[in-house]
Parts: C-alpha cells; sequence; structure tokens
C-alpha cells in the first residue's frame, strides 16, 4: 500500500496581494466577511482536507522607501485580522477539517497563548494547530516596543522556551482531574491533579497552573516553520510536523536530511515528524488553461507593490539596491541586519548563483515573479501535479505532504484541488477517501 499524503490549504494570502480581485475569487464579499470563509472551509472539509491555514504578521510594510504607503495602497501583507474568533465559529460549522494558527513566540507571552489555545482546542473538537513562528519583520517588532529586531538565534532560544512554558502549563491540570460531582459540589477531587509549573527561565516567569479545563487533544498540534538551521534545531526540539517552504527538490531532500539528524540527536522519531511543503499551484481541466491562469498572476500587482512586499519579508530596502550587485553581496547584509538569512535573495542566489552579478532591473523582475507567486507555481492538470506531489513526497521521505500556498484566487484553486487534484490522488491511493481520527493530530499522524 502506498503512503497517504497530507494537504493543509493556506489562506494566509488569500485577500493580499491583488488576490482578492483576480478572477475566480469571490465576488459580493469583502474581506473580512465570515461568509467567505466559511464557504471555504466546506469545500476544504468536502476535499477531506487536512487542514486549514492562516499565518500571521502583524505589521504594515514599510521598509520598502520606508514608508507604509504602497503597502497600504495595494493591500500588501495588510491588513490581518485575528483569525482565532473565526476558527471559534468555523469549527461549529465543519467538522474534520483542522486549522492551524499562527502566533509569534518572539512578541508574545507563553501564558496568553496556551490559554487560547487551550479554549480554541476545546470549541474545534481538538483540532488546532499552533504555527508558532520567531518573527523576521521589523514592522511586527515595532507593535511590540521593539526598535531593532531580536538577534535571529536568540530569538529560536526564546522559542523554545516558549514552547516549554505552554506545554508544562498544558500538563499543568491532568486529563482527568475535573470530575464535576453535583451531589457533593466538588470540582477536582485530587487537589494534586493541578500543579504549579513554578518556571524561571532566560525569557519568563511563570507560575501556573493553566486555569482551564485540559482540551480534547490535551495541546495543540505542535508546528514550526524554521528554514535556518537554528530554525530546524527548534522544529526537532518540539513541532509534531513542520513547514517547509517551496524551494528546489535538492534544497527540500536537504531539509529533510538534517531535520532527520536534529530529530535523532535530539532523542525522537524521524519517522513521526512531517513536513509539509509548502507548494503553489494552479490546477487546470486542461495543462493550457492552467498555464493561461498561471500568466494571470504576474498582472496581480505593480513593481511598486511588490518592492513593498519582498522588503517587508527581507527588512531590507530594495528601493535602496545599487545598479548592479551579487545575491551574496545584499544577502549579507539581510542576515547581518538579523533578518532571516534564507529569505528571497537566498533563494535568488541557490537559482542563478549567489556570486552572478544582476541589475536592478533583473532584480525587480525576480521580485514581481516572486511576490506573486508566479516563480514557485506549478501549472498544470490534475495528473500532472499528481506527479510532480509523488515525486517530490517519495524524494522527501514520503512523511507528511503538502500546504497549497498563496493560491491565485480564492474559492477557484480550493475548488480546483478538491474537485480535480484530490480524487486524482485518491485513485492512486495517496490521499484519503474520508477523515480517520476524531482530531487533527490523528488525523496528521501516519
Ligand atoms: C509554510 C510556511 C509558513 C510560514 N508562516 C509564517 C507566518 O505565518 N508568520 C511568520 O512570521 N513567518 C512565517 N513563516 C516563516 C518561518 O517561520 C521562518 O521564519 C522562515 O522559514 C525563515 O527561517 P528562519 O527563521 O529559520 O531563518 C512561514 C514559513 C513557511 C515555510
Amino acid at each position: 500500500m502506498k503512503t497517504k499524503m497530507h494537504l493543509a490549504f493556506d489562506l494566509s494570502w488569500t485577500h493580499l496581494q491583488g488576490r482578492w480581485c483576480q478572477p475566480g475569487s469571490w465576488t459580493g464579499r469583502t474581506y473580512p466577511d465570515l461568509g467567505i470563509f466559511r464557504e471555504i472551509a466546506m469545500i476544504a472539509e468536502r476535499g477531506c482536507i487536512d487542514m486549514m491555514f492562516f499565518g500571521d504578521g502583524t505589521g504594515v510594510p514599510s521598509t520598502w522607501r520606508g514608508s507604509p504607503e504602497e503597502a497600504v495602497r495595494w493591500g500588501i501583507g495588510w491588513p490581518r485580522q485575528d483569525m482565532s474568533g473565526y476558527i471559534a465559529t468555523l469549527a461549529q460549522d465543519v467538522k474534520n477539517v483542522g486549522f492551524g494558527i499562527t502566533y509569534s513566540s518572539t512578541f508574545m507571552h507563553p501564558f496568553y497563548v496556551s490559554r487560547l489555545l487551550n479554549s480554541l482546542d476545546h470549541l474545534s473538537n481538538g483540532r488546532i494547530a499552533f504555527n508558532v513562528v520567531a518573527s523576521t519583520r521589523r514592522a511586527d517588532a515595532a507593535n511590540y516596543g521593539f526598535d531593532e529586531l531580536m538577534e535571529h538565534d536568540l530569538r529560536y532560544e526564546r522559542m523554545e522556551e516558549f514552547i516549554h512554558v505552554c506545554k508544562s502549563l498544558w500538563a499543568s491540570v491532568a486529563p482527568d482531574a475535573f470530575v464535576w460531582d453535583r451531589d457533593t459540589g466538588i470540582v477536582i477531587a485530587d487537589p494534586k491533579k493541578v500543579q504549579a509549573i513554578n518556571h524561571v527561565g532566560q525569557f519568563f516567569k511563570v507560575k501556573g497552573p493553566l486555569s482551564c479545563v485540559p482540551s480534547p487533544q490535551g495541546r495543540p498540534v505542535l508546528i514550526q516553520a524554521g528554514g535556518s538551521g537554528r530554525g530546524i534545531k527548534a522544529s526537532a526540539n518540539f513541532a509534531d510536523h513542520v513547514f517547509g517552504s517551496g524551494k528546489p527538490i535538492k534544497q527540500k531532500v536537504k531539509h529533510r536530511q538534517e531535520l532527520d539528524a536534529e530529530l535523532i540527536a535530539q532523542g525522537r522519531d524521524p519517522s513521526k515528524v512531517g513536513i509539509l511543503w509548502d507548494v503553489i499551484v494552479v490546477v487546470g481541466e486542461t495543462e493550457g488553461e492552467a498555464k493561461r491562469r498561471r500568466e494571470l498572476m504576474l498582472t496581480a500587482i505593480p513593481f511598486e507593490a511588490a518592492g513593498a512586499f519582498i522588503s517587508h519579508a527581507a527588512g531590507y530596502d530594495f528601493s535602496k539596491l545599487p545598479a548592479r550587485f551579487t545575491p551574496k553581496e545584499i544577502n549579507e547584509q539581510i542576515a547581518a541586519s538579523n533578518a532571516s538569512p534564507v529569505g528571497f535573495v537566498h533563494q535568488l542566489g541557490l537559482k542563478i548563483g549567489e556570486n552572478t552579478e544582476m541589475t536592478r532591473e533583473e532584480f525587480f523582475e525576480y521580485g514581481l515573479r516572486s511576490a506573486t507567486g508566479y516563480d514557485h507555481t506549478f501549472a498544470g492538470t490534475a495528473a500532472q501535479v499528481a506527479d510532480h506531489f509523488e515525486e517530490e513526497f517519495e524524494a522527501t521521505g514520503s512523511r507528511g505532504g503538502f500546504m497549497i500556498a498563496h493560491p491565485q484566487a480564492t474559492p477557484r484553486e480550493l475548488l480546483n484541488v478538491v474537485d480535480f487534484l484530490v480524487p486524482e490522488l485518491q485513485r492512486r491511493g495517496r490521499f484519503r477517501k474520508s477523515y480517520e481520527g476524531k482530531t487533527l493530530m490523528e488525523n496528521l499522524a501516519g
């Protein structure tokens, strides 16, 4: 029997970077209308999708020309609602699909986040995943009182302590502690089943216990997406599953190998930890139709807006680029500023050679193609996309699956995934025909 894949659907960008007005995006409603997400959740559940994912970032991109003007004008990385309330509501409409939500361990406090996620896990009957991120963007940092980004590796030290505190809090009340005995009025028969955690660490001091009833999963599924060496080490430290960025297959294989080596070094079983690879696909009834729709991506936003997007992500004002330069020179400056060393410019270096000289104009061509997702988009029929998925899945150890990321137009892309791609993967024995488990943790296992 073939190993099955898992599929998540990314809603982080669906209303941004011009996607909201592409043909195939919802009409008659504007973000953040709940109805948009209700419709999407029902389609996802019909397709047995594992999880709807909501990424996050809280700042208005303002690195480009030192101003938020273009980001605000074109809806670049902004606006974003906090999705916790939406998830609580959607969880009442659909009964199987899971929900991934993102909070920053760089800025937030573990007591607040662990309590919030406990409630969401109750309201969804155990279908919550927590994507914990070490924030790389200055505009986000500025909302939480930081003038500069915390040093890259220190952010991961803080993340590991943050998760350690959360896990201690989630375990601070035993799953069978509550008896709620109506006759005697006793709530907890054995008070020893509720314990303070008395955590004192480098970043946090938390007494505990968590002021909550243990939730169906006990704790949310933990997901982490760090792509640097230190980020991968943090994944190995605590993640149940990992998000991997949409890079060339060789880099994916390397990521998998590095993660496996770290998991073994930390005494964990690599066969239990899947990677969901971030993949942009346009699935068409014919190849020509898929490719035609892919071309539309390049019309979604103008150059200025693409500049705002990539400058925000890299923490570098690309409007100030010299006339000629190499990706290596620019990436060294990005890494020195404590932003991620494995972002867009690093990826560009891998593609064209880090010491290859390029002009500003050439760079912005790449920038537009990256900001719109064009460059990383696989466009084809369901059979072609399924071939592509199977090849990457097998090359990276047949654990995890894919997150359909940055969809060009929603609900159109999701409908095409559910109605064309999912049946093709099912026919090949690569995807479930019904949900096997009750919780997200159970559905993502294996
Ligand atoms: C699929 C995926 C989802 C991500 N979601 C978010 C997010 O919602 N918010 C965020 O700030 N970063 C997000 N990231 C960025 C990662 O958390 C991480 O910072 C990035 O991969 C760079 O790795 P490094 O921090 O190890 O340098 C995501 C990355 C991937 C691949």
